[in-house]
């Protein structure tokens, strides 16, 4: 199954986004170190889920490269990095989907994961089109490709452990509320 947004974000959006790239970076930088941290506490809280252990630490690693990457951009802007942490009400919106049970739970990160890679991906294909900065673009038009990877290996992930078709039907229901989330959020200089 390939996985479809059920939200187009427009390219306003990136227009908008765009105008303060500096704080938009920031707030990338900060996502990127987040989802590296989220593949090592998902080790830390299901270490006998050893099928997925090397690919998580692979994700973690390829994740925290793009922090530096992100981190090298803004030192390239004449900046550093300012702590101030944007809230995420993207993952606020979504997280009362999430099932309680250890299995639905488990389940539900994972394809969570998977989705929010798939936001990005989209999100930073059009950065990589409407930004001036041709160093900027360049870098956001091949991070586009490169977390596109990402949704499928969690998703795969899901699919380890649990039946292909409650897997994906699963993934209807959350794109389904990411969408909802996605197209009710107002817009900022941020990823979501
Ligand atoms: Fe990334
Ligand atoms: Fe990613």
């Amino acid at each position: 199954m390939e996985l479809k947004l059920k939200y187009e974000t427009p390219i306003e959006w990136a227009h908008q986004a765009v105008t303060d790239i500096d704080s938009f970076l920031q707030d990338h930088a900060d996502a990127e170190r987040k989802v590296a941290n989220m593949c090592l506490s998902l080790i830390a809280k299901y270490p006998n889920r050893t099928e997925i252990i090397d690919e998580l630490i692979q994700i973690s690693v390829e994740e925290l490269l793009h922090f530096k990457q992100v981190y090298e951009l803004i030192r390239y802007r004449g900046n550093e990095l300012n702590g101030v942490f944007q809230k995420d009400p993207y993952m606020k919106g979504i997280m009362p989907i999430i099932r309680s049970g250890s299995d639905e739970l488990f389940m539900d990160r994972l394809i969570i994961a998977s989705v929010a890679e798939l936001r990005g991906s989209e999100r930073f294909k059009l950065i990589g089109e409407v930004v001036q900065d041709p160093k900027i673009s360049k870098f956001y038009t091949n991070l586009h490709i490169q977390e596109l990877l990402h949704i499928d290996s969690f998703i795969k992930m899901a699919k380890c452990y649990f039946d292909h078709d409650i897997v994906d039907q699963r993934t209807e229901e959350i794109l389904t509320k990411e969408a909802e989330v996605s197209k009710n959020l107002p817009w900022r200089s941020a990823i979501h």
